[in-house]
């Protein structure tokens, strides 16, 4: 897949582009670019744009989002970090104060994560799903892959002198595998632009991903120029091409050949797979499912702006649909999902929303569009609020049957078969997620990548990965959000209960070899959330990050294209439960907040009752005036 896009973008190489160094961001030669050529580097270490047009809208592949840095926001630049990294010598993971070997992670996971299934009775799964897309958006999936597919020898002999192979070793006393025999667990070291050999290895490893680190619905409309204007667009009514099946649903188009990512598909029943501008629909249900509604919600806000607008051609209704499609997703996170997770007096204290209801214009030039490393990274804490089962309930409301989450990893064929898309849609906002209570699901923990994998710990790999990036320890980010400094295992009172830190008194020998994630493992919630306060503090910081930096921001007043008041105030009434509601399987009665599951003061209604955006906001006077037949069209 990488060599197509790799071919793909060289044969597309526009005429006038200027090319950059990817990981300096400043411009280089054509000799430079011919001896990445030479070295088969150019894909990870060369970004090509073309000159910047300050009034250009949002570009597909985040390049120009800052005029004086115009790579910065595309694919395959640095993360910025929110500590400067910590690491032995070479660059490998640091070690515990005394100079000893930091504890085991699947050790510190068995004993700091209990492992057990209890649901939550407040948020529902369609909360999870969404926070794993929007993760999706800023991460990708070759550090997985690698282990899988490319590397998948790393707790074999030959993975021992493979210094990409950095494999999990289970201890002999594991509570789970002392009956299995099992020792070691695949995992490679991340990529970085050092591994990639952009840079040379004698500076700090720096992370390498393939997608932009700007929340701009990449996993719909992909990362490259090439691949939105040419793949997904149907060229007619600024839609996206889509197929229906036999009951008359609508699907992303489908791919015809077999050789596809889909590796889990039942054949031959099971077919189905995702052919978008990117792959990343394919890979967790979660993500399966918003990628199927985003998608079908392009063509639904297309239709309705078409109506209004009957003069707009396809370019301007698409350009108009993806910029509203990108702001539904950012208004739907940011106002209605995470305050219930972090809570919403906090975030609005914190500078990441706007409690007057109008524009949010804290655009600053200099703080680059960028992710902090720390951020998807610690997002991994939600693998303790992921339910294994993923249930599946009929329209009415009765549950049919069951299967782990992570069987449906890379098999889009099964949401295609059976009414399944039905019951999956129905059981998102009908089944809990988990309790956020210091238990994560054995399947998380046993078997997170499913039948890909034989045994798989996610969390353990994701307290590993932690090590990799040189992150410093739990105390010094603790310092740094709240102030004071943790300089012994007592002064962790308060912030986490005291039966957790005897158990960390017992496992880590000193307070600060308290590693990032385990810290966050084991603290208590933030006040007025439900979210662990150093996890609170360090999504914050990106949260605010991405409203500062990023010059396309859809709250801003003066960005190009920028929507007016009316229109940003009807992008402001758009929930979940309406997008379900306009292109979700079967739904016709939903809870109005639909993160939290129904019940007193959230009681499923009809779908009538939940309000909708009215698009004449967005009525252009240089088209004709509408005649009847249109206005029955959009209601
Ligand atoms: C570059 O990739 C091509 C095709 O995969 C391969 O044949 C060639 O050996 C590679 N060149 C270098 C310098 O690694
Ligand atoms: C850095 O080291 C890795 C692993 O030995 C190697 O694969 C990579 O090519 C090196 N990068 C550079 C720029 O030398
Ligand atoms: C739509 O967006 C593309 C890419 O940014 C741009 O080239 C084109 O001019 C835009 N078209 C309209 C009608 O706004
Ligand atoms: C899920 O996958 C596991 C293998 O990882 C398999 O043993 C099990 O039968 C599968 N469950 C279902 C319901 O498909
Ligand atoms: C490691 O990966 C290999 C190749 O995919 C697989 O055969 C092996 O079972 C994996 N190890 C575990 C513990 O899952």
């Amino acid at each position: 897949m990488l060599i197509l896009i790799y071919l793909v973008s060289v044969l597309c190489s526009v005429r006038g582009a200027i090319f950059y160094d990817s990981y300096y961001g400043t411009q280089i030669t054509r000799e430079d670019v011919k001896r990445h050529d030479k070295a088969n580097t150019t894909f990870w270490c060369v970004n090509e744009i073309e000159p910047c047009d300050p009034h250009e809208g949002r570009r597909v592949d985040g390049s120009c989002n800052n005029l004086q840095h115009p790579t910065r926001g595309a694919t395959h630049t640095p993360f910025a970090r929110v500590l400067p990294p910590v690491f032995d010598k070479n660059f490998e993971p640091k070690k515990a104060a005394s100079g000893n070997d930091l504890p085991l992670a699947r050790y510190l996971r068995t004993r700091l994560v209990s492992v057990g299934r209890v649901p939550s009775p407040l948020f529902t799964n369609l909360a999870i799903h969404f926070i794993v897309f929007m993760s999706a958006d800023i991460v990708s999936l070759h550090d997985t892959v690698n282990y899988i597919a490319w590397k998948p020898y790393c707790c074999l002999e030959r993975g021992k002198t493979d210094y990409m192979c950095a494999p999990n070793k289970i201890p002999d006393d594991d509570p789970v595998h002392r009956f299995s025999g099992v020792r070691c667990v695949n995992m490679t070291r991340p990529e970085t632009f050092q591994t990639i050999g952009c840079i040379k290895n004698d500076t700090a490893p720096e992370r390498i991903v393939s997608s932009t680190p700007l929340l701009d619905l990449s996993v719909i409309y992909g990362n490259a120029l090439s691949s939105l204007m040419q793949k997904g667009r149907s060229f007619q009514g600024g839609m996206v091409k889509t197929e229906l099946d036999d009951k008359g649903r609508v699907w992303p188009p489908s791919t015809k050949t077999q050789a596809n990512v889909c590796f889990l598909n039942q054949r031959p029943q099971e077919t189905r797979c995702h052919d978008m501008p990117e792959d990343g629909g394919n890979t967790l249900a979660g993500i399966n499912l918003m990628v199927v509604w985003f998608w079908r919600y392009h063509n639904f806000i297309a239709k309705q702006l078409a109506a209004v607008n009957p003069c707009w051609d396809d370019d301007k209704l698409f350009n108009v649909t993806r910029d509203i499609n990108i702001a539904v997703s950012l208004q739907i996170y940011y106002y209605e999902l995470l305050p219930i997770f972090m809570g919403y007096e906090n975030m609005v204290k914190d500078g990441v929303l706007t409690s007057t209801g109008g524009f949010k214009d804290d655009y600053n030039p200099h703080v680059l569009p960028q992710v902090s490393l720390e951020y998807p990274f610690v997002l991994r804490w939600v693998h303790t609020v992921q339910e294994g089962p993923l249930k599946l309930y009929d329209k009415d409301g009765y549950y049919l049957k069951q299967i782990p989450i992570v069987n449906l990893t890379l098999r889009t064929g099964y949401f295609g078969v059976d009414d399944n898309m039905d019951y999956l849609t129905q059981g998102s906002f009908r089944q809990g997620s988990a309790q956020f209570d210091y238990i994560a699901d054995p399947d998380v923990t046993e078997m997170g990548l499913g039948p890909h994998q034989y045994v798989s710990d996610l969390m353990t790999n994701d307290l590993a990965k932690n090590r990799y990036f040189g992150f410093p320890p739990y105390v010094k980010y603790r310092e740094f959000c709240f102030g004071k400094p943790i300089l012994s295992f007592d002064d962790l009172h308060g912030i986490i209960d005291p039966e957790r830190i005897e158990i960390l008194k017992e496992v880590y020998e000193k307070v600060e070899d308290i590693d990032l994630l385990a810290g966050i493992w084991v603290e208590k919630p933030i006040p007025g959330g439900f979210v662990p306060s150093t996890f609170y503090c360090l999504v914050v910081e990106q949260l605010r990050r991405n409203t500062i930096s990023d010059r396309h921001w859809y709250e801003r007043p003066d960005r190009p294209n920028a929507f007016n008041l009316a229109q940003l105030s009807e992008i402001r009434k758009v929930t979940i439960a309406r997008l379900l509601c306009d292109v979700g399987d079967t739904v016709e009665r939903i809870q109005p907040q639909a993160f939290l599951k129904a019940g007193y003061a959230n009681q499923m209604c009809s779908c009538d009752e939940i309000n909708k955006i009215d698009f004449h906001a967005w009525k252009d006077e240089k088209c004709e005036p509408e005649n009847h037949w249109t206005k029955y069209l959009v209601y």
